[in-house]
């Protein structure tokens, strides 16, 4: 019975904790029973003692714990949601050998659930305040069969190689020959692995020296220190301060910015695709199309006040896919149709070229329609050293220690 002085008594922990797994398991995150117990039990609030209980329990939330000089987070207890996914992808058994890269404790709780007390987990963070924290979250929730270890991870940990299972928590460029060779043949990594710009955790299976993508997922990762540190560069093509728009390059030629900033003023081209998704659908498999067919297609970043000025039409966290061409670019948009429950793709072009760029766009977005969009990529890691004629055919990402190759059936 509620009467007027009675107050809302404030969830329970468990209560937190079972509403989260509730949402895990809407949003398809956590999907096998043993990863829905993992999620149940660890006390992960224990982890961010001052953050808000409520917000730790929230599926798309990060607990940032640390931030580097210029703004850029570096430390965080990840989001439920994304702990979950990557987990499923792992697909731990009982008595597992695991690696975790990049550690923060909550993570290595969970997977000390799942491999149980004949497994074993070892957890890897560069940042000695980061491993003293996790050790003192493990202590403080009991779990035994984890070692927290301070190092740079791009060498993985050779003292308790070969592992099962190897999930890499930070975003990464490349994929250091210590994860391969420490993982067992047969063996999953799970990594955010950023590709033109854009990062998706993969789940990898180790075929002898190469990797073989099962399953990846957009997602947000703090980005990796160290030997392996490769983060993106910004290029501003409009540097108005609060209302910044750039080209976010990873790997991609220098754009002339300059020129690119004057085609910015001019007024835009459209071209329509006739091509639809459905609402709820993301764009990802085409834009993977995108960049697996297109060569100098950055992504185009912009603050929120340069959408709401009408500078651009196209804004979103992760970047837009855009086609540069000298001094004239075209940008993926998307605009309403009859059907409320779907968009229209179309691009938009500024420059001397702009209609050719967003037409040269529209078009690989209908073959993506066409050829591609009931299939799905397949990603591959060949050494460095691998000829090109060993490679499957596709798109080539070079990196020092690999080549990854994105190809479509
Ligand atoms: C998103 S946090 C990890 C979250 C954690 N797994 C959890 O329990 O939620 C990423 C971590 O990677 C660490 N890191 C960055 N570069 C690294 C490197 N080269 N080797 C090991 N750890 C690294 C950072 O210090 C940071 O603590």
């Amino acid at each position: 019975m509620t009467t007027e002085n009675s107050a809302k008594a404030p969830a329970s922990e468990q209560e937190l904790r079972d509403a989260m797994v509730q949402q895990l398991i809407e949003l398809g995150a956590a999907r096998s029973p043993r990863v829905v117990a993992a999620f149940r039990t660890v006390p992960r609030h224990l982890a961010a003692p001052d953050a808000d209980m409520t917000k730790v329990y929230e599926p798309e939330q990060a607990a940032i714990t640390k931030t580097d000089a210029n703004g850029t987070h570096i430390s965080s207890v990840s989001a439920p949601r994304i702990q979950a996914t990557q987990i499923e992808q792992a697909a731990i058994q009982e008595g597992m050998r695991v690696l975790e890269i990049g550690s923060g404790g909550v993570n290595a709780a969970y997977l000390a659930e799942l491999v149980g007390g004949q497994g074993h987990v070892v957890t890897v963070d560069i940042d000695p305040d980061v491993t003293e924290r996790a050790k003192d979250f493990l202590k403080a929730t009991g779990y035994r069969n984890v070692t927290v270890v301070t190092a740079d991870g791009e060498n993985g940990d050779g003292a308790h190689a070969p592992y099962d299972r190897i999930i890499v928590t930070v975003q990464t460029a490349d994929i250091p020959p210590a994860w391969i060779d420490q993982l067992a043949e047969g063996g999953r990594l799970v990594v955010p692995l950023r590709m033109r710009g854009m990062t998706r955790t993969v789940a990898f299976v180790r075929d002898s020296g190469r990797l073989v993508s099962d399953g990846f997922e957009l997602c947000g990762f703090v980005p990796m220190q160290g030997a392996g540190e490769n983060r993106v560069r910004l290029a501003l093509i409009h540097d108005t301060e609060g209302e910044e728009v750039g080209l976010r390059l990873d790997g991609h030629p220098e754009p002339d910015t300059q020129a690119l900033s004057a085609a910015l003023q001019t007024p835009r081209t459209t071209a329509w695709s006739g091509v639809t998704l459905a609402g709820d659908e993301s764009s990802e498999h085409l834009d993977l199309w995108l960049t697996t067919a297109l060569d100098n297609l950055p992504l185009m970043a912009a603050k929120p006040a340069a959408r709401q000025r009408g500078l651009v039409a196209s804004a979103s966290p992760l970047g837009v896919p855009t086609l540069v061409d000298g001094a004239s670019f075209a940008y993926r948009t998307v605009r309403p149709t009859d059907d409320p429950d779907r968009y229209e793709l179309g691009a938009i072009g500024h420059g001397p070229e702009g209609q050719k760029v967003a037409a040269l766009l529209v078009e690989e977005i209908q073959a993506w329609d066409r050829d591609h969009r009931d299939h799905r990529a397949r990603i591959e890691v060949y050494p460095a050293r691998t000829p090109d004629d060993q490679l499957p055919a596709g798109r080539v990402i070079d990196r020092p220690h690999t080549r990854v190759t994105i190809s479509w059936p």
